[in-house]
């Protein structure tokens, strides 16, 4: 890190996609109290993932990351939370018997609450509104009223954030993670799915394969393992005064942490090279994401890699490719092969929801569990073509039994999707459709490891 990287540095970059907040000296003040509230996740935490990543980047292990698009403050309950983490303990389950390796689990959760968007306005009718810009900033309603930035809202994303943590360590500690509990994971509404029947056969073998092992003296008194789970928190590292407000200084290290998650990330609108963004980024330690998108160039990407890993360090790096089913094939080898050739150390793992999103008749915003599926099948076989581990997966879905994304094995049809669609942003996939990818994600890379 250059001597001129502080956490407020990034004032003097360009900064897209930030509130146009009312009142400063409100905002300031907004600030200046989360400045002095706990941190939400330890420096430790954040080094034990790094070193977690790091393994991921040498293709011992496995990035699985995924949760809402956007939490809501109105959907925020114990039951929301906990399927949500039900349906990513289910997806490892299947993802590390089916390739052999650890599941390095990664929620985007407790703190996902503000949104880039595309357009500064949104018009409904006739009528232009400021647009919707996460909870954390304004309220989804259609109302000017509802659309004006509030601060406040900064304080409030923060103390669910730890509200939603606090449930996710007991979970996590307490017993619920236990591998013994694997049956209880599937939801009554997916366990008759054929996902759901898939999975459950799955989690008889791993309880014949648990009796043996309690057998031989491994128990879950013995091996915390088998009974805890570790797991991280991301989101997208986006209203940079929240941020920054949550970066503190580790006092083992006297290096500085972003102390609002594990990883962070930045998305496809704000990941400039030498914008603001980038420039926060590259001074907090811990393991950072950069959406990548079909228009990223070779030399865009190597810049980033200048500016957001100069050490080259494994694990610190992770690209995320998001470029549709129709895009990836021509534009992730040039950039594989570039990253490849400087030799960069670059964990890549594929979004296969943003590039796949489109419009259906009846209005909603969707994805076809299909193109998600193609996405991912051929994220897969390029890497494996250019001799590249595929580093891991990151996906928006929900526990429950919404209508948001089409297809899957419990299908889902267009004229569906208004029957619970709950999103506050974009389409999830449901906890059947997110079981239908895990065990694709799990087939292709065990078929090729067998080759
Ligand atoms: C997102 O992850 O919700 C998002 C906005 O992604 P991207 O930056 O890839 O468009
Ligand atoms: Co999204």
């Amino acid at each position: 890190m250059s001597d001129d990287w502080h956490p407020h540095s990034w004032k003097k970059f360009q900064a897209l996609q930030q509130p146009e907040w009312p009142d400063q000296q409100n905002l300031d003040e907004t600030c200046s109290n989360l400045s002095r509230y706990p941190p939400l996740v330890f420096a430790g935490e954040v080094r034990a993932l790094k070193n977690h990543l790091a393994k991921v980047h040498r293709g011992d292990a496995f990035l699985l990351q995924g949760g809402d698009c956007a939490e809501s403050f109105n959907d925020f309950t114990a039951n929301s939370i906990r399927d949500k983490l039900k349906v990513l303990l289910q997806m490892a389950v299947i993802l590390t018997h089916g390739i052999s390796k650890p599941v390095i689990k990664v929620g985007r959760i407790a703190g996902q609450y503000a949104k880039p968007r595309s357009s500064p306005l949104e018009t409904q009718n006739g009528v232009s509104l400021p647009s919707f810009r996460g909870e954390s900033v304004n309220d989804p309603s259609f109302t000017l009223e509802a659309r004006l930035p509030d601060p406040l809202r900064l304080e409030r994303a923060y103390f669910q954030s730890a509200s939603t943590l606090n449930l996710l360590r007991a979970f996590t500690h307490g017993g619920f993670a236990n591998l013994e509990r694997v049956h209880t994971w599937n939801q009554d509404f997916v366990a008759n799915s054929p996902q759901g029947q898939r999975y459950a056969h799955l989690a008889d073998q791993l309880t014949d394969a648990m009796k043996f092992m309690g057998a031989i003296g491994v128990n879950t008194q013995n091996s915390p393992i088998l009974h805890e789970v570790e797991y991280f928190t991301s989101h997208e590292a986006l209203i940079l005064e929240y941020e920054t407000a949550l970066t503190r200084r580790d006092s083992l290290t006297g290096d500085f942490y972003n102390c609002s998650a594990h990883m962070i990330w930045i998305g496809e609108r704000t990941r400039q090279p030498d914008g603001a963004h980038v420039e926060f980024l590259r001074g907090v330690k811990n393991p950072l994401g950069v959406k990548i998108g079909p228009k990223a160039s070779a030399d865009e990407i190597l810049q980033l890699c200048d500016r957001l890993n100069p050490l080259n360090e494994p694990g610190r790096l992770t690209f995320i490719g998001r470029f549709g089913h129709d895009q990836i094939a021509k534009s992730l080898p040039p950039l594989l092969r570039t990253i490849k050739q400087e030799g960069r150390a670059v964990i890549w793992s594929c979004d296969p929801m943003h590039g796949n999103t489109y419009t259906a008749p009846t209005g909603h915003k969707t994805r076809a569990l299909d193109h998600i599926l193609m996405e991912l099948r051929q994220f897969i076989d390029i890497l494996q073509a250019e001799g590249i581990w595929p580093g891991g997966a990151h996906f928006e879905l929900t526990g429950d039994n919404v209508t948001e994304c089409v297809g899957g094995s419990h299908v889902v049809l267009e004229e569906d999707l208004n029957e619970r669609y709950e999103t506050t942003c974009d389409p999830r996939l449901n906890a059947a459709q997110s079981l239908d990818v895990a065990f694709l994600v799990a087939e292709e890379i065990r078929s090729l490891q067998q080759r």
